[in-house]
């Protein structure tokens, strides 16, 4: 199995001292994200009856949290939608993690932790960072209406720097390219970035990131 392997990678990693990064992600299924100009950051909301969702985007979250297997908690929402002009990135570019959102640090107008639209985070005191990037815990799901979004999957050597900072991470292959209006869904030390778009296009992302405490799917038992 799959999860056995990094949880025996990890075993030896942690005997040896070796900081590792697990990334994981699944393709998950279609989702329709609905036109929108503009940006929701981080709205609160919770699972279980989605009671904070403005209408608009009711049917594309509920499809989206589909293949969780626990609907409780507090999630948040991001909706981002503009004209991303031909060469330049929607969000952060340059291989990263998110992390988990800690709603204690959050400054102002839900914008957490730097969370994130293109910027690198604010700095973190150490038991901070760990808590949000060195957590198995934790998670998100993603979807966007053009493909501009590369992610990776596997046990890779290295740490994240300041603000979930992974390119200075060595081995990485290729990778692999989002198809567009299909839900992903990553783990906290999902890698990814936003790539440079192909065309001048009007392009919505939608994330949902989950509570810091939700279970990895993937695990045995978990499901997806
Ligand atoms: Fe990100």
């Amino acid at each position: 199995m799959l999860w056995d392997s990094f949880k025996n990678l990890l075993g030896w990693a942690f005997k040896n001292n070796i900081k590792m990064i697990t990334s994981i992600s699944k393709e998950l299924y279609e989702v329709q994200i609905p036109n929108f100009t503009g940006e929701v950051k981080m709205l609160p909301f919770n699972l279980e009856n989605l009671a904070e969702i403005p209408t608009q985007f009711k049917e594309m979250v509920s499809k989206m949290i589909e293949a969780l297997p626990i609907k409780k908690g507090i999630a948040y929402l991001t909706v981002d939608g503009k004209l991303v002009e031909k060469g330049k990135t929607q969000r952060r570019g340059g291989v990263h993690i998110d992390g988990n959102y800690l709603p204690s640090l959050s400054w102002g107008n839900g914008g957490g932790n730097g969370w994130k639209v293109g910027e690198g985070g604010r700095i973190l005191s150490s038991k901070e960072h760990k808590l949000s990037y060195e957590n198995e815990t934790g998670g998100m799901l993603i979807a966007s209406t053009y493909p501009a979004c590369k992610g990776w999957n596997g046990v890779f050597e290295g740490k994240p720097y300041v603000g979930g900072d992974c390119t200075r991470l060595k081995g990485l292959d290729e990778g692999f390219v989002l198809k567009p209006n299909t839900v992903y869904y990553g783990n906290s030390q999902w890698l990814h970035e936003s790539l440079p778009i192909d065309k001048t296009t009007h392009r919505i992302v939608a994330r949902i990131t989950l509570p810091m405490d939700y279970p990895v799917l993937g695990a045995v038992g978990k499901g997806f």
